[in-house]
């Protein structure tokens, strides 16, 4: 049974705005992929917009380009391991979907691959078409359309972290394959033994 329930898009931001490194998820006809990303912010009230940076260069782009929305994902310290592992290799080589056995949902507005094993979040985002994005920076701007959260951590529109739930918390990278949760910081290893989310 998920845990997950709808998040209000006044409160979708929140759902960020700590800091968290997140999964960017694209899909494109049958192609989909997933990295991770540590630069997001919101940027807007209402409606919700936030800003990420994609790197021009990464498959992901691609995808965003083709589709216009991508999901994000906030994994929890489960996750910690296979974030790095996604953000150290290309979807072009491998389909990482497959490669880490992930199990998607599909997004309700725009039908991208959103994640919920082993996360704490997920926010579905149409890019905002920008002609300084397309040429020039790596930076994207997004509409959030729609959000949920696991109620456990995330609930009347804020996080509960607490020594009782700290497997469900947000991961927020240091640099280097480090991380920090709420509550402490701890290293996510080399991605090399990355598991499947339990
Ligand atoms: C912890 C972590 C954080 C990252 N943050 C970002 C980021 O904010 N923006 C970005 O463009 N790349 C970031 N990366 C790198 C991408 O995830 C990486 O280039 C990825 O391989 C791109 O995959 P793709 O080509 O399949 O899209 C990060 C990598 C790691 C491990």
């Amino acid at each position: 049974m998920s845990h997950f329930k709808e998040v209000t898009l006044a409160h979708a931001s929140r759902l960020i705005n700590h800091g968290p490194t997140v999964l960017v998820t694209s899909a494109h006809g049958k192609a989909r992929n997933v990295m991770a990303a540590a630069w997001s912010m919101p940027v807007e009230f209402t409606p919700p917009r936030i800003a990420i940076v994609i790197d021009k260069k990464t498959y992901t782009r691609e995808l965003i380009a083709a589709s216009g929305g991508f999901g994000v994902c906030i994994p929890c310290t489960t996750l910690a391991g296979l974030t790095h592992a996604v953000g150290s290799e290309s979807g072009r080589t491998v389909d990482k979907f497959a490669h880490y056995g992930l199990n998607a949902r599909t997004g309700p507005v725009l039908g991208m691959p959103l994640l919920e094993e082993g996360c704490a979040a997920w926010l579905e985002c149409r890019l905002i078409s920008e002609p300084h994005t397309e040429d020039a920076y790596d930076t994207c701007f997004a509409e959030v359309v729609a959000a949920a959260a696991d109620e456990r951590v995330f609930r009347q529109g804020r996080w509960h972290f607490s020594d009782d739930n700290t497997d469900l918390q947000t991961i927020h990278h240091l640099g280097g394959g480090n991380f920090v949760r709420p509550s402490g910081m701890f290293y996510a290893g080399d991605g090399a033994t990355a598991q499947r989310p339990a």
